[in-house]
């Protein structure tokens, strides 16, 4: 088992099913993961929206009442309810209401909203079983994190992983918010000199607590490198209880290249040798890891296990389960595809407005395609990646990169900026069925995301148009025979576990 023993250990997990935001791993997929015995993990990117989407859609269902009927705060229940539910909306074919975009200004029903769809995709993901469940946060989007964080705890998640940026400030926060006490973080934005006064995010979790402390989840930090493992290490403001180790062939954004970036002929970031994970320094730093990106069959799992690992963190193969939150026509068009080998996923430099490096897979009719791109016109409504920085009058601004050019140039962005960038955030609601609908009934277009080795999911597939989270544990589940590398021990008490 994989719940808390008696004695407070837990035993660990040998597979994490990644975080895949928006909304691919969603509660289903988690609850299918955690219910075989792995760690299973929502998103908790654009959560709110998502959750409110949602409900626009297809209203309460009595599995979604019993979960609203435990939340602690019965009014915002009701509120949230009040305000988007199908018929304010009016039809499946007019646009959603949508939720403010989130500011530095510590809005209450804001944080009230996130918190109540975070508790519920984690109460779902948890309901039923006794397994682990994890949420998943990008530390690039900051406003929305600790409200998010906390919703999940409330429900009682088990694990937080977050990657995107450095996490050192997470673990203090999870130790604050488990004690019940407010938390108040800087916003980091661009331009301001260390110096300078920043807005302070704050976030006073008392009024949800009918318990004065709830349960610390552990923290696992996501990294590509054992530089940024060490750093993150010693960094911390709280217990980092383990580490993903994520090579750049993973499928959503990859952590770019050290040094400067070179690009190959089709664009696509040149790794080299400074990239290259060092694991025994990662096992010497005395936390168990999980190696990810490109876990596509049992021998890697094998491989990663004689690496020291205490198992491996799987997205691609995930996504395109039955479970999974990804709309299901894409679905089908990536499993035929597979089929024949005929999956290109290119990592972009340009795509993301983070500026990581970010993969596409080409898919008939989605933003990979040039001429999709270039029909959309911009809007920038959801928010989630846009950054902070200092207007000229000391005031606190927001842009992003793929809202209309005329506007990010005139808040001081650069024009070269601009150039192919995807609003991603838009995209990434209409790939996992949400996408915003504008004039004309016209749909938001979706953007599919996913790793190097998507068409190596032939093998797993074996000529099946469908398959469940369950048939991937099942099957890289063979890689775990017992290593004799220095990862024997680790492999030995997992595999026994839950193999
Ligand atoms: C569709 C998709 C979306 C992803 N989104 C996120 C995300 O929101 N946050 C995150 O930390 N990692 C994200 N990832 C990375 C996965 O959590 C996982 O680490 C990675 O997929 C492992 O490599 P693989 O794709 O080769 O299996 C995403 C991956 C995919 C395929």
């Amino acid at each position: 088992m994989t719940s808390p023993t008696d004695s407070g250990v837990r035993s660990l997990p040998w597979l994490i099913q990644g975080g895949m935001g928006i909304a691919i791993s969603n509660w289903t997929l988690a609850r299918a993961v955690s219910k075989a015995g792995q760690l299973g993990v929502v998103s908790g990117t654009g959560i709110e929206t998502v959750f409110v989407r949602r409900l626009q859609d297809d209203g309460v269902d009595a599995e979604l009442q019993a979960v609203l009927d435990a939340f602690p705060l019965p009014t915002v229940v009701t509120d949230v309810l009040a305000k988007f539910n199908p018929s304010r909306r009016g039809g499946p074919d007019l646009p959603y209401r949508v939720v403010p975009m989130s500011t530095h200004r510590n809005v209450q029903s804001s944080q009230d909203l996130l918190v109540l769809a975070s508790y519920v995709e984690v109460a779902l993901a948890k309901a039923g079983h006794g397994g682990v469940v994890g949420i998943n946060l990008l530390t690039k989007v900051q406003i929305p994190t600790v409200p998010t964080l906390f919703g999940a705890m409330l429900a009682g998640v088990d694990y937080v992983l977050m990657g995107a940026g450095i996490p050192v400030h997470i673990p203090g926060i999870l130790d604050q918010l488990a004690r019940g006490e407010v938390v108040e973080t800087a916003l980091i934005m661009e331009g301001a000199a260390e110096k300078e006064q920043v807005p302070n995010l704050r976030f006073d979790p008392r009024r949800f607590l009918t318990e004065r402390s709830l349960k610390r989840p552990d923290f696992l930090a996501i990294v590509s490198s054992h530089v940024l493992a060490g750093a993150m290490m010693k960094r911390s403001s709280g217990q980092v209880n383990g580490l993903v180790v994520e090579a750049p062939i993973a499928g959503g954004h990859n952590a770019p290249p050290r040094g400067a970036m070179s690009v190959d002929d089709e664009g696509n970031p040149i790794y080299g040798e400074r990239d290259q994970v060092d694991f025994s320094v990662l096992r010497d730093l005395g936390v168990p890891f999980w190696v990810a990106g490109g876990i596509t069959m049992p021998e890697r799992v094998r491989e990663a296990m004689a690496l020291g690992a205490t198992g491996v963190q799987v997205g691609t193969l995930f996504a395109y389960c039955h479970e999974s939150g990804l709309e299901s026509s894409l679905k089908g068009s990536v499993l035929v595809a597979v089929q024949s080998e005929s999956v290109h996923v290119k990592t972009s430099t340009s795509a993301s407005s983070t500026g990581y490096p970010f993969k596409v897979a080409s898919i008939e009719g989605t933003l990979s395609e040039a001429d999709v791109y270039g029909e959309r016109a911009r809007i920038c409504d959801l928010g989630y990646l846009r950054e902070a920085y200092l207007k000229d009058d000391g005031s606190v601004g927001y842009r992003c990169p793929s809202e209309p050019v005329e506007i990010f140039l005139k808040k001081g962005g650069a024009l070269e900026d601009t150039v192919d960038r995807v609003c991603l955030c838009n995209a990434l609601m209409a790939t996992a069925g949400y996408g915003q609908i504008r004039s004309k009934g016209e749909r938001e277009l979706p953007i599919v995301t996913s790793g190097d080795c998507t068409n190596e999911l032939a093998i797993l597939l074996r000529g099946r148009r469908d398959y469940h989270a369950t048939d991937v544990i099942e099957f890289l589940k063979t890689g775990l025979v017992a290593s004799s590398g220095p990862s024997s021990e680790h492999a030995g008490s997992s595999a026994e576990v839950d193999a």
